[in-house]
């Protein structure tokens, strides 16, 4: 049975053949791909996007998805194995993953990390142990990876640029500032679909102190060998900026810092220049940016730059909507898993 974890796990053959059926999706939304089927939707976190595209998504092709927020509407879950349950989970994940598998035919899950200690949230527990207790597929909505958002930006560049093949692109992911530190998820996925996807990828952040945990560097060392971009570490802002014909903006907590985000909020105070703006645009090759939203206007990027022709945050959100569609059909065994024509 296959999951859809992160994207590493999927091939390249496989990822080509979700983003043509999210493109046919795109130009014809309605279809039976989803018919008789339905997906649990479970959100330890808050959601705009992912709960309105993922259920309008299963809608719109014949499905049917169920939100449950455990802790709010359903029973607090407990993860551990051995342990003595004698705190707030009323259930363990081997019966709620089981159980729903009784029910549903596909389970996605929102579960961030705690922020306490990155050395326990970067094995993904939650996702995890969905994964190993579900007898049907799980699907990633935000972990400590973002693989259907990492699906959507690719399809948004695709657009952009009028062609599948984004190799040799100059691509900028930057940090940007926000009062607290946040998730590196997205940030892990964006080095991962752009490597993939055989660009030329800058990761331009503050400090060494907040590059990327070594797995994600890892995976993105491996996609360059593949598939014949490059990687490079930046913290110069200019230089990072120059010629570049994408910036991703993101920002993250400074993984040392994990769990003492009081130490780290001075230094992360002095980087508020980071801030995408029309100036550091300009160096660009009439570069395209985006972000995956939510975004704090004129913190992480200015009116200016949102508001621009080069932002492509709006259709990237809309793909959101497409790539969750042709995952789910991919899923349900009733969607293309070979790259075929568009
Ligand atoms: N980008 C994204 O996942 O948005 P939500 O947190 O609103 O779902």
């Amino acid at each position: 049975m296959k999951h859809f974890l992160n994207t590493q796990d999927w091939s390249r053959a496989e990822l080509d053949a979700v983003l043509t059926q999210a493109a046919r999706f795109k130009r014809s939304p309605a279809g039976d791909a989803l018919r008789g089927k339905s997906i649990a939707l479970v959100f330890f976190n808050p959601s705009l996007r992912t709960r309105t595209s993922f259920e309008l998504g299963a809608f719109q092709l014949g499905g049917h998805a169920v939100v449950l927020q455990p802790g709010k509407d359903a029973w607090p879950i407990e993860f551990d194995l051995g342990t003595v349950m004698d705190g707030e989970a009323e259930e363990h994940i081997a019966e709620v993953a089981r159980v729903l598998g009784r029910y549903a035919d596909m389970i996605g899950v929102r579960a961030f990390p705690k922020f306490v200690d990155w050395s326990l949230d970067r094995q993904d527990r939650v996702l995890q142990g969905f994964a190993k207790h579900s007898p049907v597929p799980v699907i990633n909505m935000e972990t400590i990876t973002h693989p259907c958002q990492e699906l959507a930006h690719a399809m948004a560049l695709q657009e952009r640029f009028g062609t599948t093949d984004l190799r040799g692109r100059k691509y900028v992911l930057t940090w940007t500032y926000h009062p607290k530190a946040l998730n590196t998820a997205v940030a892990n996925s964006a080095l991962t679909i752009a490597t993939r996807m055989g660009m030329d990828v800058t990761l331009l952040c503050p400090t060494p102190e907040y590059v990327l945990d070594e797995r994600y560097m890892g995976w993105a060392a491996q996609n360059v060998a593949e598939s014949g971009g490059s990687l490079q570490v930046s913290h110069d802002i200019d230089s990072a900026y120059a010629g570049a014909d994408v910036v991703y903006a993101k920002s993250w907590g400074a993984l040392p810092y994990f769990g003492n985000w009081e130490a780290e909020k001075p230094i992360r105070d002095q980087y508020r220049h980071f801030i995408v703006d029309e100036a550091k645009m300009a160096l660009t090759n009439d570069g395209v940016f985006s972000h995956c939203l939510p975004l704090r206007r004129n913190v992480k990027a200015t009116d200016a730059v949102m508001d621009s022709p080069a932002c492509i945050a709006i259709d990237e959100a809309e793909n959101r909507l497409h790539v969750q569609k042709a995952v789910m059909a991919a899923l349900a065994g009733r969607g293309t898993r070979d790259a075929g024509p568009e």
